[in-house]
């Protein structure tokens, strides 16, 4: 009995450590209707630049080591500002807000972030920081 109890716990730990910090689980970021149009629209308005994998070809890459390093630690808001003001390249800032946002929701969720209930909004977007 003691020993089980024991062996419980040291998987519980074990499995603690093995998922990676990015995915920062039990968070939740946005719903899973948003990744989906965000999905869509990605394909429509970014891929040709970040390819559809968003492995990136003339933009860079949208996920993974780098751009981990570069948006880990910052609210998802400073993403979304820079994705909203700056994107696409070829016609900035020509793209509404919640077409945008569902966009980061799909970027996120290619990132490992887990869907949830509520919605990826401007006022979460502020208070959810990408982990490091
Ligand atoms: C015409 C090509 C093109 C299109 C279309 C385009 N991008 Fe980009 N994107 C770029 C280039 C080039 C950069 C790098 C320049 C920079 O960082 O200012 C970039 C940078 C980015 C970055 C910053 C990446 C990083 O970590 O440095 C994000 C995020 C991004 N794009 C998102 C988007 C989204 C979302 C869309 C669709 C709404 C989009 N891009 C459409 C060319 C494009």
């Amino acid at each position: 009995m003691k020993n089980s109890k024991r062996l419980i716990f040291l998987s519980a730990l074990a499995m603690a450590a093995a998922s990676p910090a990015w995915a920062d689980e039990g968070k939740s970021w946005y719903t899973p209707k948003q990744a989906e149009d965000g999905h869509v629209l990605f394909n429509n308005h970014c891929a040709e630049c970040h390819r559809p994998d968003l492995t990136g070809a003339m933009g860079p890459a949208l996920k993974g080591a780098t751009f981990l390093d570069r948006w880990g630690g910052q609210p998802v808001e400073s993403l979304f500002q820079f994705e909203h003001e700056k994107m696409p390249a070829n016609n900035p800032g020509s793209m509404p807000k919640d077409d945008v946002m569902a966009i980061t929701a799909y970027i996120l969720s290619k990132n490992g972030l887990k869907a949830g209930a509520a919605p990826l909004d401007e006022a979460r977007a502020k208070a959810l920081m990408l982990p490091k």
